[in-house]
């Protein structure tokens, strides 16, 4: 038996420890594992793959970034401008699906987020049978608890946190952090807490800058100078537009500026010495938490258990401290965002976090 490997979308902390596990978990049944290389574009001819020896990819877990190489923009993606939904041309498809059969390939993991495991559908539907593992450090995909790569780049974001405020104390300033997430407000609302932010600004919970304004002064009042502000890149103050960087790159439209003009209105409206922060990539790059080397290096084994029981078009997910698997379908329809009645929410409000909002 032979399988397929690649991994599409942004990179992500853990996606080599996924490549870990399903080598490792492959290796166990004899079967030989082929890594294609910078997404589905690797299927295409010219080839670019090569076989995953496990001598090769034992001490890869621990390792940021992915040694496959991957792909968010392009011809394999099915995900354009603000979150539309494309599909792969069939000449592609054919192409990619004669060179896996060429290669000997029986079935394909695809490790990505919502765009990579829609294009992952297309496969399934044009009778190339896949399983899905999902990734993104923006925690959005449907039918999984959680996603690998969401804790490190969470991680970063407390971190991030931690430093600010010693500076913001030091000067008595109002630090805003733009954090990443795209549509979804789980990066900010796990890091916000955890990194001790008196504001957190989601998309799901659009906001107004007087409430903002209204925690620091009322902060100031009660003798605390400094705050720390977490504004996620798709959050938008109620009525208005979310802020761009880049529209029509062949990809989904790329967020980010929200936190410069955060912070220019609340130094504005406070009157205190505010400065704005983009953590961009960093949130993506270096090594994996223990979590997600943990979750990731299962998701790598299921992905291979699914294969040997021809449990195909299903992807991998988390749920309630166990691996199972769901229809790709179901994870893909969906977005997950923050609820904003649910119980994070509710707990971050209870220790005095604003979100902006009315209530
Ligand atoms: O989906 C992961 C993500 O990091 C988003 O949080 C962010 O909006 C986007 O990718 C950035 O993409 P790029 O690496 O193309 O700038």
């Amino acid at each position: 038996m032979r399988i397929g490997l690649l991994n599409g979308g942004g990179d992500c902390p853990g996606l080599n420890a996924v490549t870990h596990g399903v080598v490792g978990a492959a290796a166990q049944l004899g079967w030989e594992v082929v890594g294609f290389k910078e997404g589905y574009e690797g299927l295409l001819s010219p080839v670019k793959c090569k076989i995953l020896k496990r001598s090769k990819t034992e001490g890869i877990l621990k390792l940021g970034g992915t040694i496959l190489g991957t792909s968010n923009r392009g011809r394999f993606s099915s995900k354009v401008g603000e979150g539309g939904v494309r599909k792969i041309p069939s000449e592609l498809m054919d192409e990619a699906i004669a060179n896996l059969r060429e290669q000997g390939v029986q079935a394909l993991v695809c490790a990505g987020g919502d765009g990579t495991l829609t294009t992952a559908l297309q496969f399934m539907e044009e009778g190339f049978p896949v399983v899905g593992v999902p990734k993104t450090i923006d925690n959005d995909l449907g039918a999984t608890a959680m996603t690998f790569g969401f804790d490190s780049a969470t991680q970063v974001v407390v971190d991030a946190l931690d430093r600010l405020q010693t500076t913001a104390e030091s000067h008595k300033r109002v630090m805003v952090l733009e954090v990443m997430g795209r549509h979804a407000g789980w990066i900010a609302l796990y890091g916000g807490i955890g990194g001790g932010a008196s504001a957190i600004l989601i998309p799901e919970i659009p906001f107004h800058y007087d409430k903002v304004a209204d925690i620091l002064l009322e902060r100031e009042a009660r003798g605390f100078a400094s705050s720390l502000v977490v504004v996620a890149e798709g959050a938008s103050p109620l009525g208005e537009e979310k802020v761009y960087e880049e529209t029509g790159g062949g990809g989904e439209d790329r967020l980010g500026g929200v936190g410069e003009r955060v912070a220019k209105k609340l130094g504005e409206l406070t009157g205190k010495e505010t400065r704005s922060t983009t953590l961009g990539h960093l949130q993506r790059g270096g090594s994996p938490t223990s979590f997600d080397r943990v979750l990731a290096t299962r998701f790598g084994v299921k992905a291979v258990n699914l294969i040997e029981q021809k449990r195909f078009g299903r992807m991998v997910s988390y749920q309630q401290y166990h691996v199972g698997s769901v229809l790709i379908e179901k994870a893909v329809k969906k977005l997950n965002l923050v609820d904003p009645e649910g119980e994070i929410v509710r707990a971050a409000k209870s220790v005095g976090i604003s979100f902006g909002d009315e209530a």
